[in-house]
């Protein structure tokens, strides 16, 4: 009986130790150790054995089927260890590998240049103090015009016709609109920026798009002038282009400003000597700004008696295109992946 016992262990742990899959090591369990198992037919034959026999096969019986478990637990760990070991490098993903379909990294994307320069003019202006706003695309014929000194039948509204809606709102035809969203909002002194993309009602040529983009600036503080104002617009040019420019005002009338101006850079292509782009000039107009008329800053709930400030409003095609030597618009919105891929 011992022996059998002995040869049982040691044939079982024999093949335990060269099995291959969880599947084999629990038909070699139950064949050992099963109900029907060989340990078990010699367990249950013990009664028929001597009391002292008894003791000592089962005894020895017991020992072995703890070997046995414990060897069959073992067996099947270190497999299951394996199959996670093999799990983890079969799939491994190797990031420094490129795509075998090189096509794949050519096509990923990039910002669009006029994104990016509107992210270097929100850095510029937060730089400067400035709080960055944002205002909604269809707009209130109120915040558009109204608020602006533009009321009804205005001539200044011809300048910009626009896209209403069957309900007598309108896509904003500049980021002024914000202006007046920003007075409700604030309390003087303040300073805000906008950016934000706009509509006009025109045909399509070299330099004219329904939809563009604009940045809005305005500072309301006490005793504001035109200084103040030329101060912060060379300061904006100068980091946008890198270099100090020379900039000159002009008059220019705007509904919402009092004075208004057009400030004109000297021509950065050409250095002033005239060129296409400055239409031979030396100038280049770039910046329509002035200061806040005192009838708009009643609209937004701000005593003129008591506060003033500038506003200027800022072309963000026109800067991308002074830029790059870009000459027609249209290119912006083509969608042409041959225009985009160059920035
Ligand atoms: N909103 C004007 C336009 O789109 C531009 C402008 C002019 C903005 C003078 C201003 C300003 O803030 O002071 O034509």
């Amino acid at each position: 009986m011992k022996e059998e016992l002995e040869k049982i262990k040691i044939n079982t742990l024999k093949e335990i130790a060269s099995s291959s899959s969880i599947d084999e090591i629990e038909s070699i369990r139950v064949r050992a150790l099963g109900r029907k198992g060989e340990l078990t037919a010699i367990l249950r034959g013990l009664s028929k054995l001597s009391h002292e026999e008894r003791s000592e096969t089962g005894k020895l019986s017991n020992e072995i089927k703890a070997a046995l478990e414990e060897a069959i637990e073992k067996r099947k760990s270190e497999m299951e260890n394996a199959a996670v070991e093999a799990m983890i490098h079969g799939d491994r993903i190797d990031l420094s590998l490129n795509s075998p379909d090189s096509t794949i990294a050519k096509k990923q994307g990039h910002i669009h240049p006029i994104s990016q320069i509107q992210y270097e003019l929100e850095d510029i202006f937060t730089s400067m103090g400035f709080e960055v706003l944002d205002g909604p695309e269809p707009e209130l014929e109120y915040y558009n015009f109204e608020a602006l000194n533009i009321p009804k039948h205005h001539p200044a509204r011809d300048m910009q016709d626009t896209f209403w809606t069957e309900d007598g709102n309108l896509l904003r035809t500049h980021t002024s609109a914000i202006q007046i969203r920003g007075m409700e909002k604030k309390t003087p002194p303040f300073k805000i920026m906008a950016p934000g993309r706009v509509f006009r009602y025109e045909s399509t040529d070299a330099s004219h798009e329904n939809t563009f983009y604009q940045v809005e600036g305005m500072m309301v503080d006490k005793d504001i002038s035109v200084a103040n104002l030329i101060y912060v617009m060379k300061e904006l040019l100068r980091q946008i282009f890198r270099q100090d420019v020379k900039v000159r005002l002009r008059p220019g009338y705007f509904p919402f400003v009092e004075p208004g101006f057009e400030l004109d850079i000297n021509c950065l292509i050409c250095g002033g000597k005239g060129c296409s782009v400055c239409k031979q000039s030396g100038w280049v107009e770039l910046l329509p700004c002035g200061l806040v008329h005192p009838n708009v800053l009643r609209f937004g709930n701000i005593d003129p008696d008591k506060w003033s400030g500038f506003a200027f409003g800022l072309g963000l095609n026109r800067l991308v295109m002074m830029r790059y030597g870009i000459t027609d618009i249209r290119h912006f919105l083509s969608g042409d992946i041959r225009f985009l891929n160059q920035f």
